[in-house]
């Protein structure tokens, strides 16, 4: 299942994804005792886990049940401006009383095909050696090229069936990244991707709404096997006018948009 949730703007998305993250915790500890979750890297994601960590939020998570994950990482040290991590720690993990060791990071100071290999030692650990590891929820964002976590276009790691965790050269930013696969992505039980920007329009409705052609628009290899996807974006991430109507864009010929209101 895939919905889409427009927010009027970044702030009122922060403070939507951040309650539903709370209400995905809250119902993954009474269900199966923890709740494990694949945070997503870049800047759109920062206002969102600094409202998870302040009230009303912060008080429901039961922070000692959560086992905190990456969706992919940038191979450099864990104090570098670029990490994920270091974006994580700053917006939501040293804000909250999650204990040390419930944290997993990629570690993105090691050479890149070590810290894949370290990373899945890691999941296996966390979830059982065998069955591929199924998260509770993996938070996603999405490129103006079409990639989720470090699935850039026409990379090798985008056909992954075997591995969880992979290496992975990013020409055009000239910089390896380490990033869990589609397969690790698609066996989650919720996805939940957070796009903001008007920079993102037209990506967004391609990714969405055109044709399926998941080498060039990455994003599209996420279709979990029986979890659900939800998108969470703002007015001008989904091309709405200021007023809130849906733009009638004509650029793919129909204009068809899939709307529902703030939150409903
Ligand atoms: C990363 C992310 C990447 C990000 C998109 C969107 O490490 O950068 O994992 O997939 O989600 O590039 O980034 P913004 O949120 O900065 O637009």
């Amino acid at each position: 299942m895939d919905d889409l949730t427009v927010f009027s703007d970044p702030r009122a998305l922060a403070e939507g994804a951040a309650a539903l993250i709370a209400a995905l915790a809250g119902e993954a500890v009474s269900e199966r005792g923890r709740f494990t979750v694949a945070l997503a890297g870049g800047n759109t994601p920062r206002p969102v886990y600094e409202r998870l960590a302040a009230r009303p939020h912060e008080d429901r998570v039961a922070w000692d049940r959560v086992e905190v994950f990456f969706g992919d990482e940038r191979c450099v040290p864990p104090d570098d401006a670029r990490s994920n991590y270091r974006l994580a720690q700053e917006a939501l993990l040293d804000r909250v009383p999650l204990p040390p060791d419930n944290v997993h990071r990629i570690r993105g100071e090691e050479d890149p095909a070590a810290a894949a290999r370290d990373y899945e030692q890691e999941l296996r650990r966390c979830f059982g050696p065998a069955s591929i590891p199924v998260f509770d929820l993996i938070c996603l964002g999405m490129g103006d090229n079409g990639h989720t976590a470090s699935l850039f276009p026409a990379t090798p790691v985008l056909h992954e069936s075997r591995r969880w965790a992979a290496p992975v050269y990013v020409q055009e930013l000239a910089a390896w990244r380490v990033t869990l696969t589609a397969p690790v992505l698609n066996a989650a039980r919720e996805v939940v991707f957070l796009v903001t920007g008007a920079n993102k329009a037209d990506m967004l409705r391609r990714v969405r709404t055109g044709p399926y052609t998941p080498d060039e628009l990455p994003a599209q290899l996420i279709e979990p096997a029986s979890g659900r996807v939800r998108w969470l974006v703002d007015a001008a991430a989904a091309g709405r006018e200021d007023d809130g109507r849906p733009s009638r864009r004509r650029d793919d010929g129909d204009g068809r948009m899939k709307w529902s209101r703030d939150g409903q």
